[in-house]
């Protein structure tokens, strides 16, 4: 079976790096089009900087990496340093990429990719706010039905909001842009923090990281300890959710993960919950179902996965 071809938006954020390393560590399952960074964790020029970082790491300074909006679509933009540092990639220092960045804006690389791509063959994977995504799908409506789908991390329902009560933060950076995409008639399956809180890391794993003993494992590390100390005091204890991965390994092993397709709709209108992603998990209402919410993991399967790729690069 040939690779499925999918396109990272993503601001990273070590949670989005860990998150692409897994998905370039597997070509034989995927096959990386691009990366479009996006506003998110940090600004454009350094999530658009450590997508560039991150490629170099993983060996792979040929796949392009595009850069897409720098604010959402309505609002002003929210930024997340204070979980992922003034870098976004906190935790050890790497040397600049020299890989360029890629001619096309974000928007128009996704547009152009799934247009040239056979239909039903593109997946596209957001990892932050959903701005370029839904750009794209205004600017260039035909791009809905010939997209293969969209798997997302974003949102939380019974696992309640990270950035406000009601909210998780890529949603809540940009309600509007997640309207668009849940309303786009897409493919979509969604990995929220319902699921994401599930795949906390370990210390038991992190030593097993370390042990492989590789440029690559040693940066993993690092930036895992940095980016987990805020979730382990906010929450307590158990070690900080790697939310970012869970949208690669789903792609690469559905059957770690189980859900329920449902409705779901944003919350943009109030204050009070503006972001908030409304899941009709029991069916109380008779709006159609537009995603597949996922609820569970395997999470020792998926740390074993996770660890196996990352020995790979
Ligand atoms: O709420 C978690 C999400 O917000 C993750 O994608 C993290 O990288 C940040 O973008
Ligand atoms: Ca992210």
């Amino acid at each position: 079976m040939p690779p499925r071809k999918i396109i990272i938006d993503t601001d990273p954020g070590q949670d989005d790096a860990v998150a692409i390393l897994l998905a370039l560590a597997s070509p034989e399952e995927l096959e990386v089009l691009a990366i479009t960074a996006v506003a998110g964790n940090v600004p454009l020029d350094k999530t658009s900087r450590n997508a560039r970082v991150i490629c170099e790491l993983a060996g792979k300074p040929d796949v392009p990496v595009h850069e897409g909006c720098d604010r959402p679509m309505e609002r002003v933009l929210v930024t997340a340093e204070h979980v992922h540092g003034a870098s976004g990639l906190d935790g050890i220092e790497l040397p600049e990429p020299t890989m360029p960045v890629a001619d096309l804006h974000a928007v128009e690389a996704i547009i152009h990719h799934v247009r040239r791509e056979p239909r039903g063959s593109v997946t596209l994977c957001p990892l932050g706010p959903l701005t370029n995504v839904a750009t794209a799908l205004t600017r260039a409506p035909d791009i809905a039905e010939r997209l293969a789908g969209i798997a997302l991390m974003g949102g939380a329902y019974f696992e309640v909001g990270n950035v406000t009560p009601a909210a998780e933060f890529n949603i809540y950076v940009d309600p509007e842009a997640a309207d668009i995409v849940m309303k786009s008639g897409v493919d979509i399956t969604i990995l929220p923090l319902d699921v994401t809180h599930k795949a906390l890391i370990t210390r038991d794993w992190l030593d097993r990281i370390e042990a492989l003993g590789t440029p690559v494992s040693k940066v993993v590390c690092a930036w895992l300890d940095f980016y987990e100390r805020f979730d382990v005091e906010k929450y307590g204890g158990a070690g900080g959710p790697l939310h970012d991965p869970c949208v690669i390994a789903w792609l690469l092993r559905p059957e770690l993960f189980s859900g329920r397709r449902i409705n779901v709709e944003i919350e943009c209108q109030s204050d009070l919950t503006r972001g908030m992603t409304v899941a009709d998990w029991w069916g109380v209402t008779d709006r159609a179902a537009n995603a597949l919410f996922i609820g569970d993991i395997d999470a020792d399967g998926f740390f074993d996965l996770l660890a196996e790729r990352v020995a790979r690069l």
